[in-house]
């Protein structure tokens, strides 16, 4: 399957964010959980030299938290501060701002000791589309964070939200594109639903998606769709499909997605499962994980 990402203004996004930088101290960047490599735009570091850094890897409630808990490890160890999130609930607001100073200690210690008192530490976040930028910002800074340049007869520019504590978030995040180094990062990024999928063979994609959870996640399919222990090979050695295919016709049999005869309606069953997956529907699972 080829992978193509087709980047409106990406140009403009990356002057923008090129210009915000240099009004910041640092960058929390968000990447997926499920993906935290894939979903990244690895071109931040050498954007963001020089700033403080903190990963938040967004989107935990849908991966699986032992994967998680090395990507942190992971991430550590290459010196980053990093927090595991999930956007959509509060309760981690508390743990970020913890962190947004701990990864700012280096400049809070520089201006003690030049005597700057009460500079504040400015941040942007910034991510691929999708990540969760919005919500994040949102529950970061409340919904009801003052934006000064909506209000009227405010000069319009750069736009900073109190979030207590001497810190203040620029309010518009930076976009960065996906790096397509090798199709895994687009078939991950196909896999979560972050690219259009009327460009994509969803039966392929499905198919894709089962063979990894074959291997990472034994027995998941099975359990989910009540695929009973044999089923699986009798499709292969009656239809001779493929091994992908067999599951998606077992899917489809299990879930009555048939077409007109009663045999199997591959798109619906393949539509079915990405759906699962992506609504966590099939659990808690990371499609990356660091290599040893
Ligand atoms: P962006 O600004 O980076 O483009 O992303 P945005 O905040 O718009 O979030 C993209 C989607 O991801 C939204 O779903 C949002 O609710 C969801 N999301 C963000 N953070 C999390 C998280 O930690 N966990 C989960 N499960 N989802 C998260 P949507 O389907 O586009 O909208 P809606 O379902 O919120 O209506």
């Amino acid at each position: 399957m080829n992978f193509q990402w087709y980047p409106g203004h990406m140009t403009k996004a990356i002057r923008m964010m090129q210009e915000n930088i240099k009004l910041v101290d640092m960058i929390i960047e968000l990447t997926d959980a499920r993906i935290p490599l894939s979903g990244r735009n690895p071109d931040i570091d050498e954007l963001g030299k020089g700033k403080a850094r903190l990963v938040l890897l967004n989107k935990t409630d849908m991966a699986d938290p032992r994967v998680t808990k090395e990507w942190i490890e992971y991430f550590e160890a290459q010196g980053a501060s990093v927090i595991d999130i999930n956007s959509k609930q509060n309760k981690d607001i508390k743990k970020v701002k913890e962190k947004i100073v701990e990864a700012c200690a280096e400049r809070i210690e520089r201006d003690r000791k030049r005597g700057i008192k009460n500079r504040p530490i400015r941040a942007m976040v910034a991510g691929i589309p999708n990540v969760g930028k919005s919500t994040f910002i949102n529950h970061l800074t409340g919904k009801t964070a003052a934006k000064t340049g909506n209000k009227p007869g405010v000069t319009k520019g750069k736009q900073w939200i109190s979030l207590g504590n001497n810190m203040q978030l620029l309010d518009t995040p930076g976009i960065l594109w996906p790096k397509f180094e090798d199709q895994t990062v687009g078939l991950h990024l196909a896999l979560i639903g972050s690219m259009n999928d009327e460009n994509l063979d969803t039966a392929e994609l499905a198919i894709e998606l089962i063979k990894f959870l074959e291997v990472s996640y034994r027995g998941i399919i099975e359990e989910k769709y009540s695929i009973e222990e044999g089923t699986i090979d009798s499709i292969i050695d009656e239809y001779g499909y493929p091994r992908g295919t067999a599951y998606l016709a077992a899917i489809a049999e299990s879930r009555k997605c048939l077409v007109a005869g009663g045999n199997p309606d591959f798109q619906r069953a393949a539509g079915l499962v990405l759906d699962d997956f992506r609504n966590g529907r099939l659990g808690r699972i990371s499609l990356e994980r660091p290599e040893n």
